[in-house]
């Protein structure tokens, strides 16, 4: 059975001082870190690249999980595998071969993930998991470009459906997740969540994650 991880998005974390974040995440027990790398064409905002992802790699031992919210994510594959990403995510909607480019992924010797907007039908991305190239489903609960914005409760049909049809894959849910969404999330089936807002603005990282983890665990083990 797949396992609860959390992983909080560094997006909401002080980019002024993005090493304190880091030590802040291990030390509240964090199973991953997720970088937001965001073009301002496939998304609205621009965020961070492959240099800042290898200055996170450089201080910490954590996986990153690297969302790449790129038009053009296969011009960028090679410099985010560089920099220490351990999974690298593209988008099924962008401008881009995706199976190539998740075999390409792989060949870098990165785990393949690839990520379903709201709006897009979960449909369009099991021709994909069909061929075997994909370690890690990331179903959107926001519309990508930015920390802070409201769940969407629409996510919940897509995770349930990839996991009825794949109960080992990593499914994780990003957008608007904190104590109260985990759970509806996990019970359809999310085993990985990313969290910014709720986890860099808690009191106490360490008891959110915590908490969260424990939440998720027990929803996910009564609900398969
Ligand atoms: C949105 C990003 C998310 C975001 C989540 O484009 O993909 O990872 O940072 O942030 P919260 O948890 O604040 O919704
Ligand atoms: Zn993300």
């Amino acid at each position: 059975m797949p396992k609860i991880e959390i992983m909080p998005s560094i997006l909401a974390a002080d980019m002024g001082n993005l090493e304190a974040a880091v030590r802040l995440c291990e030390q509240a027990g964090a199973d991953q870190i997720h970088l937001d790398i965001m073009d301002g064409v496939f998304v609205p905002n621009i965020s961070m690249g492959p240099a800042v992802v290898a200055m996170i790699n450089r201080v910490t031992d954590l996986p990153l999980d690297v969302h790449l919210m790129l038009i053009r994510p296969q011009q960028h594959i090679e410099a985010f595998a560089k920099a220490g990403a351990d999974t690298i995510l593209i988008h099924i909607e962008a401008d881009c071969d995706v199976e190539d480019t998740l075999q390409k992924i792989r060949e870098l010797g990165c785990k393949a993930g690839i990520t379903v907007n709201p709006p897009t039908p979960v449909d369009s991305i099991f021709k994909t998991l069909e061929t075997g190239l994909v370690d890690e489903v990331l179903v959107m609960s926001v519309n990508p470009g930015f920390g802070g914005q409201s769940y969407i409760a629409d996510a919940e049909a897509k995770v349930a459906e990839i996991r009825r049809r794949y109960p080992e894959m990593l499914i994780s849910i990003d957008g608007g997740i904190d104590l109260e969404t985990v759970k509806p999330a996990a019970a359809h089936g999310a085993n990985l969540f990313v969290a910014g807002t709720s986890l860099f603005k808690a009191p106490d990282m360490k008891e959110a994650i915590t908490q969260m983890r424990k939440t998720a665990e027990a929803v996910f083990n009564s609900a398969i």
